[in-house]
């Protein structure tokens, strides 16, 4: 290959946050391709530690804490355990998981805080914040809501709206409410330490929009957006009494931000490994690689690096193979609302099928754009490609080998062109996979490998030695031997993507080698070598167990929907407030998406008196083109505001289902466009 030769590498995995157990989503993005990578590698005998852990600090622990009645260690301990685990049985292969609670972490983390606070990095500030006095703590953004000033949405979070888009400021939200306590809560002073990121960069802009070209396109292009936009300097610390204490006089009741403690875990957790620890992330003969999900780049690719150089000592990543999303059945994985498929609880549905999983979260891996896993595909992946087409042409092979020959490899008689021709294919094909997950294409890669499985069976159609046994049994020694040594070259090729079922595979054919470098070899099967007694590889998955697992994501729905609590009744109101408002009928005109923005979309409304123009976030739930025509009650008499450029003259009314969901109140057919509403 004519990537750079390295003398070892560092592979980190995203530290999961310990308050959930891990699902499809954290395994297709993450930790499915760097095991696949980590795999590779070590069958290249290249020296390589694979680093992850539990990332176990930040708000959402402590409030899971809160609510269930227990201390966030007790939350921490738990699902770090369930997640240690489940990753070891599906076959994650780290060196070490390791956990941010742990006494080398908070030493590693805090030598590192001090060491740029001694050299003066950080900017000291003292702000006000929003603090609920009934859960005595200062509030994160997430954790305030109430209404947008832009649209008016009554649940708009402290950071961002998410009806119109609008990035906010706690401060900027009307009637601010605690999602904790429910209290409004009210402004306190607070001292924090920041990163100055503006200070960076230019640096950053040499150091990834020139020296990272290379980059995957969506991983590039968040860090472009990023930088276009200007950085601000970045709070490292926060009012809170679980995490890494501020190790500075005066910061009594303050922790490090856990986005500045997590990523300095990979550094912990290699120190816990090796004493070596210094060789991986100070030596530029390392190349360190972040595995990360698309919400992790901008602290992987700008805040984590300009840490590690405001340090000094430290090595950058020389990439950050990010990926995007996986939707499970169209819908966006929810830990909270308990839409997704658990990995513990996959391993006890379908116990020995790790690969299958393993296969259809790399075929379907949400590498340049969001994907969607569901049920029916997987159960297609696995009939359809690993049972048809791997585990057939392997389990025709290793048959027709015990029924013809006692189990015994049989020599080459005469090569035929059709032979030689697909013993080089071989080689080629495991140039195209190499070449395939050194560019992080770990799905052109499965698909590539397992075109060794199709010609396979190609070949064997095309030769028939099922019947050319009776007609020239010489003939058939060398099909035969040649397929054997394409099910031999698989083991070496699918070994990263499936180590379950080619480990079962190598014992098939008593065939112990693993090494990268024997693929495309023609004789790693001698004649005369004895192959071990054969079992299916792949089992065909019936509907029913199908259709169980659908059943349970209903059932999780339905519940969901049933625990919704209503949204609390706001303040009473006079009758005369409610008459300043008014509210008419109309009809669409035009409808149009508004560029570069997911919601929002432009209408034109006629009021039977005059026509407005209103923008609505509802491209989610309704397709433009439908919209000519449709009735609707608008709120006339709302000040006109701007959304994204255009002056929105009135808003138009909507229910909001428990999901999300947005329904537009329609006035009767017969209702007259301008007619009031009381
Ligand atoms: O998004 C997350 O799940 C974070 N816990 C990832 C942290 S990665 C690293 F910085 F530790
Ligand atoms: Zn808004």
């Amino acid at each position: 290959m004519t990537t750079k030769h390295y003398k070892r590498h560092l592979i980190t995995s995203a530290l999961p946050y310990a308050n959930g157990p891990i699902h499809l989503g954290h395994l297709a993005g993450v930790y499915v391709p760097s095991d696949i990578y980590v795999r590779y590698l070590r069958r290249r005998k290249r020296d390589v530690i694979s680093i992850c852990g539990s990332d176990e600090h930040g708000v959402p622990i402590t409030l899971k804490a809160r609510n269930e009645g227990i201390s966030p260690q007790a939350v921490v301990d738990r699902y770090h355990s369930i997640n240690k685990k489940a990753f070891e049985d599906f076959g994650i292969a780290f060196d070490i998981y390791s956990r941010t609670s742990n006494k080398v972490h908070h030493e590693t983390a805090s030598e590192i805080f001090k060491t740029l606070y001694d050299k003066g990095v950080f900017i000291e500030k003292t702000s006000e914040q929003y603090y609920d006095e009934e859960a005595k703590t200062f509030l994160a953004d997430r954790y305030i809501t109430g209404a947008c000033p832009h649209c008016g949405n009554p649940c708009a979070y402290g950071d961002q709206c998410e009806q119109c888009g609008t990035s906010l400021s706690p401060t900027d939200l009307i009637n601010p409410v605690s999602t904790i306590s429910g209290s409004k809560p009210v402004l306190r002073e607070t001292k924090h330490w920041f990163l100055p990121l503006d200070q960076y960069e230019p640096w950053l802009k040499d150091w990834i929009l020139e020296g990272h070209k290379e980059w995957k396109p969506n991983v590039y292009g968040q860090c472009k957006s990023w930088l276009d936009q200007g950085l601000h300097p970045r709070a490292v610390s926060r009012d809170l009494d679980w995490g890494i204490p501020v190790p500075v006089e005066g910061a009594d009741g303050k922790v490090l931000y856990v986005w500045f403690d997590a990523p300095i875990g990979y550094i912990s957790a290699t120190k816990e490994l090796t004493p070596d620890w210094e060789l991986y992330w100070k030596d530029e003969g390392t190349r360190m690689l972040h595995f990360i999900g698309k919400d992790n780049i901008v602290f992987h690719c700008i805040v984590f690096p300009s840490i590690l150089k405001a340090e000094g000592s430290y090595i950058l990543p020389d990439n950050v193979p990010a990926n995007e999303f996986l939707n499970l059945e169209n819908d966006k994985i929810s830990t909270s609302r308990n839409w997704a498929v658990w990995l513990h609880e996959y391993l006890e549905d379908f116990p020995g099928k790790q690969d299958v999983m393993r296969y259809v979260l790399c075929a379907n891996a949400p590498e340049n754009k969001d994907n969607d896993f569901t049920w029916k595909d997987f159960q297609n992946r696995n009939n359809n490609e690993l049972v048809a087409i791997l585990g057939n042409f392997v389990n025709r092979t290793l048959v027709l080998t015990h029924k013809y020959y006692d189990g015994k490899v049989p020599e080459i008689t005469t090569l035929l062109d059709t032979d030689k021709q697909v013993l080089e294919e071989i080689g080629k094909i495991g140039e195209r996979v190499e070449q395939s997950l050194e560019l992080f294409r770990f799905r052109e890669a499965i698909k590539t490998a397992m075109d060794l499985a199709r010609l396979g069976n190609k070949y064997l159609a095309d030769t028939e030695p099922w019947k050319a046994i009776k007609t020239d049994p010489e003939r058939v020694k060398t099909i035969l031997n040649v397929s054997l040594q394409i099910t031999a070259n698989l083991t070496l090729l699918l070994d990263p993507f499936l180590p379950f079922s080619m480990e079962k595979l190598r014992g098939f054919l008593g065939f112990e080698p693993t090494d990268w470098e024997l693929i495309g070899k023609t004789e790693l099967l001698k004649a005369g070598h004895e192959i071990n007694k054969a079992a299916l590889l792949y089992e065909k998955i019936e509907d029913d167990q199908i259709q169980a697992q659908i059943d349970k994501l209903m059932k999780s729905k339905e519940e969901n929907l049933e625990e919704q609590e209503a949204a609390p009744l706001k303040q009473e109101i006079a009758f005369d407030d409610f008459s300043r408002i008014d509210l008419r009928s109309g009809c669409i005109l035009e409808a149009e998406k508004v560029a570069k923005t997911k919601k929002l979309v432009k209408l034109k409304v006629d009021l039977g008196f005059e026509e407005r123009t209103i923008v609505s976030g509802i491209a989610e739930y309704y397709d433009p083109a439908t919209l000519p025509g449709k009735k609707v009650c608008v709120l006339a008499n709302l000040a006109p505001r701007k959304l994204k450029g255009i002056e929105s003259q009135g808003m138009i009314l909507l229910s909001e289902n428990p999901d999300g969901s947005l329904h537009f109140i329609e006035p009767a057919e017969d209702a007259v466009n301008g007619s009031e509403i009381n």
